[in-house]
């Protein structure tokens, strides 16, 4: 398997280890992804990170070797193939993060940007290149990217295909934060930012900010006063309600 899954505490990790491509995803290595993603699914992690293996990349996108020569039929199933198991990524019941560790290009961009957060190495360096292939991107490149940092900025990465560097990503929001060595502790730390919050406040504030992207303002308010009165009714709210009141640490238990 091109992919390794481990479960450290509360966190899953999920690396992609092809490192000789460059972390490059085959198809194989895409519905590995998405077997794995099951896992993390049916688990308790409280949180995703995602990562590469290797000192050079994060993944340099779709294997363009195994692009070449084939049917449309196949192209367009490859492509179908690719959003799908990143859609599966962008719902996961738990936030994700892209631990970006260095090349981030074409699909390995795409994957970080199905992410809930991106963080960033010094070294990082995404771009989507698809246009100096003569392609464009096909794993949910031209729908996220704009999402996150307008349409301006986006239209620029995907018509010259240029490389953006840690800092100026930092800069146009295409990542949360850059990180320093060691790399997974930093991710660690970054998650435990929100962990220990009540697993289905977490979920509701993430559907709810995720439709400010695809609706009105005014269906989009409709849709936060039905996800915050779901997070009122739970366990947790109570509980967080009361610990404040009583001055004490609220202890969650995710329901
Ligand atoms: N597919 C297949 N193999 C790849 C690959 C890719 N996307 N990226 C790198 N590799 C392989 C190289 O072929 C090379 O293997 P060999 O030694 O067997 O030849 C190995 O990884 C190391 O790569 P380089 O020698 O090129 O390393 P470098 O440091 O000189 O350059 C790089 C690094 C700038 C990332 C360069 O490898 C590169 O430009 N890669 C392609 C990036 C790209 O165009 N990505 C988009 C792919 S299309 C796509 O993703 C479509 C979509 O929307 C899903």
């Amino acid at each position: 398997m091109s992919i390794e899954l481990s479960f450290r505490d509360e966190l899953a990790v999920l690396q992609i280890n092809r490192p000789e491509a460059l972390n490059a995803l085959s198809f194989q290595l895409i519905r590995d992804i998405s077997a794995a993603l099951h896992e993390v699914d049916a688990s308790l992690a409280r949180a995703l990170i995602v990562t590469g293996a290797g000192e050079k990349s994060f993944c340099a996108g779709a294997d363009i070797k195994e692009l070449m020569n084939r049917t449309l039929d196949e192209q367009k199933r490859g492509a179908e193939l690719g959003q799908s198991v990143f859609a599966q990524l962008d719902r996961l019941r738990i936030p994700s993060i892209a631990l970006v560790n260095g090349y981030a290009f074409g699909g390995g961009c795409e994957i970080a940007l199905a992410c809930t957060f991106r963080l960033a190495a010094p070294r990082a360096r995404f771009g989507l290149p698809e246009i100096k292939l003569g392609l464009i991107p096909g794993y949910g490149g031209t729908q996220r990217l704009p999402r996150l940092i307008g349409e301006a900025r986006a239209m620029e990465m995907v018509l010259t295909g240029r490389t953006v560097e840690a800092e100026e990503a930092l800069r146009i929001g295409l990542v949360n934060r850059i990180v320093e060595a060691p790399l997974m502790d930093a991710a660690t730390a970054f998650a435990r930012e929100f962990t220990g919050y009540g697993r289905l406040a977490l979920q509701f504030a993430r559907e709810a900010v995720q439709r400010a992207a695809t609706t009105t303002l005014a269906e989009g308010l409709r849709a936060e006063a039905d996800l915050s009165t779901l997070a009122y009714r739970t366990a947790d709210a109570e509980e967080g309600m009361r610990a404040f009141v009583e001055r004490r640490p609220a202890q969650f238990k995710g329901s």
